[in-house]
């Protein structure tokens, strides 16, 4: 190969941001030479490689614009802990299917029973599936309604809010809302129903949402959008925070 054309194929490399390709292209033509692979093959790995690179590249950036408070996967989870979860159901969440179908998912359940571990673990198989997914809990969510409202600009969060085919919306039901507060909420649900998927946690059930928005008309309009296609979890069980401390205190590793 003359130096001319070495030269000009890395700058196309370059210019094509097929970094993984420069960076392996002379091993690997080296080894081609010496065990005579054939050009398709040596295309067909080239290319291959540069696409589990792109493609593992751009999960990383949308796991960090996902914002999770901590990362935690469904290999994590000890379902055995929790018997009253439907396996099945979280078999069925991972292939991303709801999110095809703009099906919405629940997680309820008293404190340290894996709420936000099971929301950002279906989510990290959602980024898996390519599709953009944002977190965020509850109380900064209305934070950041009220501050789009009162800077006249609720129009374009809204829309920014609601083009995530993922929303995550965490701890409903930890610090009531107020009248504005819910109705911010209730617009956010509507823009977002039938057209994208979102997980809610909350430690509250059904019944006492009224009391978490303050009004009972309005949380029943926004249950009945959350609830059209959803699956709902319901996890009774012990908190798994409890039980990591028990195992402390029973090892004496507990120095409070
Ligand atoms: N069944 C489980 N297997 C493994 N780890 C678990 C399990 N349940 C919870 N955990 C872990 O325990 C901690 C608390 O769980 P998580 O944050 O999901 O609780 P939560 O239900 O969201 O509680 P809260 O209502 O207080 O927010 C996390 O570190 C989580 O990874
Ligand atoms: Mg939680």
């Amino acid at each position: 190969m003359s130096t001319l054309t070495y030269e000009r194929l890395y700058a196309n490399l370059e210019r094509l941001r097929l970094t993984k390709i420069s960076e392996v292209l002379d091993n690997y033509l080296e080894r081609a030479n010496k065990e005579n692979i054939s050009i398709i093959e040596a295309l067909d790995y080239l290319i291959e490689t540069e696409r589990i690179n792109k493609d593992e590249t751009s999960l990383i950036m949308r796991t960090n614009v996902a914002g999770f408070p901590y990362r935690k996967t469904l290999e994590q989870f000890d379902f055995s802990f929790q018997p009253s979860i439907d396996i099945k159901t979280i078999h069925e969440l991972k292939t991303a299917r709801f999110i095809h179908n703009q099906e919405n998912i629940l997680l309820l359940g008293p404190p340290g029973v894996g709420k936000t571990h099971l929301a950002i673990a279906i989510a990290m198989e959602v980024l898996k599936h390519k599709f953009s997914t944002y977190y965020i809990n509850c109380h900064k969510l209305i934070a950041q309604l009220n501050k789009a409202h009162y800077e006249n600009s609720l129009a374009v969060k809204l829309k920014t809010l609601s083009k995530y085919k993922l929303l995550i919306i965490d701890e409903i039901g930890y610090l009531p809302l107020d009248k504005q507060g819910a109705n911010l909420f209730f617009q956010l649900i509507s823009n977002r129903y039938e057209k994208n998927s979102t997980i809610i946690t909350s430690n509250k059930s059904f019944g006492d949402w009224g009391e978490i928005f303050g009004d009972n008309v309005i949380a029943s309009a926004i249950l009945d959008r959350l609830l059209h296609h959803s699956t709902v979890i319901n996890i009774k069980g012990e908190s798994y925070r409890l039980k990591e401390r028990k195992k402390m205190f029973s090892r004496g590793d507990d120095k409070n």
